[in-house]
Formats: C-alpha cells, structure tokens, sequence
C-alpha cells in the first residue's frame, strides 16, 4: 500500500480526471495523503490557461521532486501536453509525463507503472460525491484568439449519447443527487437525438430525484429558443453559466467569439426575466487592444447583465495563441487597475443578488455538514448557502429547505426549515 497526493489545478475536466485516479488508487489498496513526505507518489494534474496556475504547478514539481523524486512522479493535463521539457528539466529524466488529455485509461497505465492500480468502472467517481460529472464532450474547437485550450485539449470529441444516459443512470442509480455535464463549448454536442437541449431533456426524463446543470456554454452556439427550452425542464438547476468575456463588440471579434452584444442580450433575457434563475459569466480584462472606451463597455454590460456572479481573469498570454502576437498589450499596471475596479462592482452585485432573498425559503443540496460549524450546500440557482440545523444534521447529497435570514457577498445564510 502506498500513501499518494494528487494536486490538481484547472477546470473541472481536471477535478473530474483526479477523482477518477484517485478512486482507482484507493480501490488498489492505497490511501490519500495531505503531506508530500507520507507519498510515494504523487501525480500534479495541470492546467495551462494562465500563466500563473503553470508556474504554480512547475513549483509545486521541483518541491515535490526534491522529497520523493521525479520517478515517483506522474506529470498530466494541459501543461505536460504543452511542455514537457521544461517538466523534466525541472524535475529530472526519471519524471513520468502524461502527454495529450484525452483518455484517463491512459494515465492509469502510467500510474500503474510506479504503484498497482485498481480498475476504472463508469459509476461516477464516489470522490466527487454528492456530485456526479459526467462528460459530454472533450476538446475543443472553438479558436478564441486568447486561448489555449484547443492546443492543450485538442479537437473535439463527443461522447456517445448512450454512454451518456447510461452513466446519467448509474449515478442516479448511486444516490448522487446532482449531475454536472461537462464539454468547452457543450452547444457544440450533436448525437442521434439531436443537440443539447434533445439530450438535457432525455437527462430529464430519468426516474429519481436529482438536480443537473452544464458547463460552459458558448453564445455562438444558442440561440434564445434552446434557452427557454432548457429553462422549462423539471430537474434543471436554475442557473446558467454564459461567458461574455468582453462588453466591447470590437474586442469580442478580435477575441474570435463569434457573438456581438446584442446576441448575448437576446440569449439572456430568458434568464433575466426569471427571478428564480442566476445568470453567471467569466470576464477577461485587459486583452490586447483594450482601451478605456472598451473596458467601460464591459463595465456597463456587467451592470447591465446583474450578474450574479463573474469569474474575473486578467489577460494572460499564452504562447502559441494568435493574440499573443497582437502587438497591442494592455500594460500590466492598468489591467491590475483596470480588475480592481471591475471586481469591486462584481462583489456589490453580488452582494445585491444574495441580500434580495432575505426572508425567502430555498431548496438546498448538503455538500458538508461539519461538526461544530453551520451545514454548507448549494441552492438550486447555484449560491454558496450557509446554514444552522438541529438534529438530526442532514446527510450529505439530501435537499432541504432553508429559510434566509441575510444575504452576503459570498452567499446565503439561513437556518433549515424542519
Ligand atoms: N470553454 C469555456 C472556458 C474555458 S477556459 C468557455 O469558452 O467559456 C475558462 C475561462 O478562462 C474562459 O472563459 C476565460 O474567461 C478564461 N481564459 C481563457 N484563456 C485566458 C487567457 N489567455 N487569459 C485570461 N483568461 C483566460
Ligand atoms: Fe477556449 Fe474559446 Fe474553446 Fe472556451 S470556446 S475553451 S474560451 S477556445
Ligand atoms: Fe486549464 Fe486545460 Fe481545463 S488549460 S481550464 S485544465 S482544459
């Protein structure tokens, strides 16, 4: 039996891939470490998107090298399929690097080169619990001008509406209570029934009492129709995720997004004409190019759109993107600037949309429940809900109904009903 560690940076294909190793780990007899000096091995799964989550992980590399030594090492995601030279000369010939993110059976016969694993089964990974991810697509072919992904990840490929349903199934089946479909541009899935909106609705046609939702959504590929379509389904969570990434239409066509301002407007408005319903976005501040007129587009759309929340990133070149070729960049000091004032605004809107359900009931899915603290879960339209319950405590992966008492910047915070 070994200890082993697995840090994992990046999205949650990356969150989804670690599970899936480390139930595979466990179900070969080892056990999950906190500490590097307990593991004898130790797998760094990457992400590439921005700079800082890379140099992050190449640190984390050397520390790890240093105490257990490249061989007990398994390098994987994005950026060992980018840079596996700087990998190993960081952390020396012995290291095991997993390029190209496509299979997870392929990591595991390198994993199981350094310790015995057990075998894969398509029950969703009981790591994730009460969650269960399950993936639509892998890839990407979307080419916004910033990113990287489509170099990390490769084309797209989609998984076959079958095995969809039936790991949808085995879930449910398993007692998770929510399903978390996963692609980088999920509007692009196609199968024999049709495109998204046909497969959600089979999703929704499954006995059992669960919630799902989908990431991420791009807005070149909706239309307003599948949103409202979508919207009516009897097990939905009420939330959509829709990155905008720039206010500006002149950023937005030299980001290759393929959408105008007015296009999102028209996806939106089902959603914000649905008080039940949360509508989140990702931001990029500073892309190159961007003047003062631009960002006070974006800040307009922000305050325009009443996000509920925004994933705010500032711009960061990738090598090998087109925009890192763009000779404009935004200097640096004006993108911390230019952040700060937008994060300032995205926190009190935030802080608005908790506060309005004050004295409200919510539906609630328990993610933990520690001793000697309130209970912690998800409301059905996605927010952070904080909450006091007396015996018997909730398990975890039930849903409940909490009464707010006050809203905060970061979520909602209440008392369950009994
Ligand atoms: N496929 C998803 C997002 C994947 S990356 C989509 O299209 O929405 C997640 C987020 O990281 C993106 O939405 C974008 O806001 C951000 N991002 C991607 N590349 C970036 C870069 N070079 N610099 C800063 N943020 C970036
Ligand atoms: Fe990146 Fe654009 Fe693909 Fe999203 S759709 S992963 S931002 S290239
Ligand atoms: Fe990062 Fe790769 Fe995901 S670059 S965001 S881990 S697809």
């Amino acid at each position: 039996m070994a200890g082993f560690l697995i840090k994992t940076f990046g999205c949650q294909f990356n969150q989804l891939y670690s599970a899936m190793i480390t139930d595979a780990l466990i179900r070969g007899g080892h056990r999950s470490s906190e500490s590097l000096g307990e593991a004898s091995l130790v797998i760094i799964n990457t992400c590439a998107v921005r700079e800082k989550a890379e140099e992050k992980a190449f640190s984390f590399l050397g520390e790890a090298a240093m105490v257990v030594g490249a061989s007990h090492i398994v390098f994987m995601g994005c950026t060992a399929t980018l840079d596996r030279e700087r990998a190993v000369r960081i952390a020396g010939r012995g290291l095991n690097v997993v390029e190209g993110t496509a299979a997870v059976e392929q990591v595991l016969a390198v994993v199981g080169t350094v310790v015995p694993v057990g075998e894969l089964d398509c029950t969703p990974p009981r790591s994730l619990f009460p969650t269960a991810d399950i993936e639509l697509m892998r890839g990407c072919e979307g080419y916004c001008t910033y990113c990287i992904v489509p170099r990390s990840r490769g084309p797209e490929v989609i998984v076959d509406v079958g095995e969809v349903l039936h790991r949808a199934e085995r879930a449910i089946g398993s007692s998770f209570s929510e399903l978390l479909f996963l692609g980088q541009n999920i509007n692009r899935y196609r199968s024999r029934l049709g495109g998204l909106v046909e497969i959600m609705s089979s999703v929704d046609e499954l006995d059992g009492n669960f919630w799902f939702w989908f990431l991420s959504s791009h807005p070149a590929n909706f239309t307003p129709e599948e949103v409202r379509r979508l919207m009516e389904l009897r097990h939905i969570e009420h939330r959509l995720h829709l990155p905008l990434q720039s206010g500006s239409d002149r950023i937005l066509e030299r980001m290759n997004r393929r959408y105008t301002i007015a296009d999102y407007a028209r996806l939106a408005e089902p959603v914000r004409e649905n008080a039940d319903w949360t509508l989140t976005t990702d931001i990029i501040v500073g892309f190159p190019g961007e003047t003062d007129d631009d960002f006070a587009h974006t800040v307009d759309a922000v305050r325009g759109f009443r996000f509920d929340g925004v994933f705010l990133a500032k711009y960061s070149d990738r090598p090998g993107t087109p925009s890192s070729r763009m000779q404009d960049k935004v200097p640096l000091a004006l993108i911390d600037e230019r952040h700060s004032a937008l994060l300032r605004i995205v926190q009190d809107l935030s802080e608005q949309s908790n506060q309005v359900l004050a004295g409200k009931f919510v539906d609630v899915l328990v993610l933990a429940v520690p001793a000697g603290s309130d209970a912690f879960g998800k409301s059905i339209d996605g927010r952070n809900v904080w909450f006091s319950c007396s015996e018997p405590v909730p398990g975890i992966g039930t849903i409940v109904n909490v009464a707010i008492d006050h809203g905060s910047r970061e979520g909602l915070h209440g008392t369950r009903v009994c």
